[in-house]
């Protein structure tokens, strides 16, 4: 007689792990400006509810730990990763936890190598017990003088200070800069079977961050849609370069964010949203939503509901846990 298995238990599994098919909860422990905010159950419940078998957390631990050697984690902060750790791990989602908005060590790698990799030796010590099912990605969107060659550089020792207490787990490694998919060609991986690939997709950027007063140079005027043929070819062509270098090296691609500003139309977000998405699964490509809650969100802080219309592009077949 057919068994009847929880959703999260029937999705595919490429590489021997279970394709990512997640969402981010951003704004939390990553925030810039202001205190970081827990990562409440509620959130990562409504995460699961809504189908997802992967959460990927942002954390801002470079704003939480010593200045000096060495560099010690802030315990209170620490403590609150561990919380959120714990919920996602209740739930039997899959979790990425990453360094996000390391802005010090953009502008100045040499000032602040030692102690990005001091940070990670405590971040992988701290969680070397976590099962398999965490993984840790390195760094989010290097910038400025995080360039790809001094990317290259200092993810070697970063990788090989993470696997001395942590010889098999998942270690999730972007391009430089800014996750960009066209600069896969520039990263330099280790010779490591569990290591994953990571890129971001946002194109195009004048339609899913038109209005984001965020993004470098002027703010990107609003109105611009997004639906034509032309429009459909290029996202699928983009996405089939990605698909294309990972059987070419060999190593799988997590594609850790994607998506589009609430300044956009809501209509041609759902389509654009709809097209990626579907053309990554096509693809058997790993993914994680941005983001779960928010301007970016699948889900309306304001209402307390779920974007259904958005929802549905991201997990078609789901519907909603009960
Ligand atoms: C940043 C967010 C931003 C998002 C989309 C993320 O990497 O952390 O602050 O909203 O990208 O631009």
């Amino acid at each position: 007689m057919p068994v009847s298995l929880p959703l999260r238990h029937r999705w595919p599994v490429t590489s021997g792990r279970l394709r990512r098919r997640g969402v981010n909860l951003g704004n939390t422990l990553d925030t810039l400006a202001g205190p970081s905010r827990p990562v409440s159950t509620a959130l990562v419940a409504a995460a699961y509810r809504a189908g997802f078998n992967a959460v990927r957390l942002p954390v801002r631990w470079s704003a939480h730990a010593d200045r000096q050697f060495p560099f010690a984690l802030d315990a209170r902060f620490a403590a609150l990763v561990d919380e959120a750790l714990d919920s996602v791990e209740d739930r039997g989602l899959h979790a990425i936890i990453n360094m996000h908005h390391y802005t010090e060590l953009m502008a100045d790698p040499d000032v602040h190598a030692e102690r990005f990799i001091g940070l990670w030796r405590q971040i992988a010590t701290r969680y070397a017990a976590r099962p398999g099912s965490i993984a840790f990605e390195l760094l989010n969107e290097p910038n400025q003088a995080m360039d790809a060659s001094r990317w290259n550089q200092l993810l070697q020792p970063t990788w090989a200070a993470v696997r001395d207490a942590n010889p098999t787990r998942e270690i999730i490694i972007g391009t430089a800069p800014m996750n960009d998919p066209a600069a896969l060609e520039q990263l330099a991986l280790p010779r490591d079977p569990d290591v994953t690939a990571t890129v971001h997709y946002y194109e195009p950027m004048s339609f899913t961050h038109q209005g984001a007063d965020w993004v470098h140079g002027p703010v990107l005027p609003l109105g611009a849609s997004w639906g034509a043929r032309e429009d459909h070819l290029k996202v699928t062509d983009d996405l089939n370069r990605v698909h294309a270098w990972s059987l070419t090296h060999g190593v799988k691609v997590l594609v850790g964010e994607f998506g589009s500003y609430d300044r956009a139309p809501l209509q041609a977000r759902t389509a654009w949203t709809g097209h990626v998405r579907g053309e990554l699964d096509r693809l058997q490509l790993d993914w994680c939503y941005w983001n779960l809650t928010g301007d970016f969100g699948v889900h309306d802080p304001r209402t307390g509901r779920m974007r259904t219309s958005l929802l549905r592009a991201l997990l078609p077949e789901s519907g909603a846990r009960a």
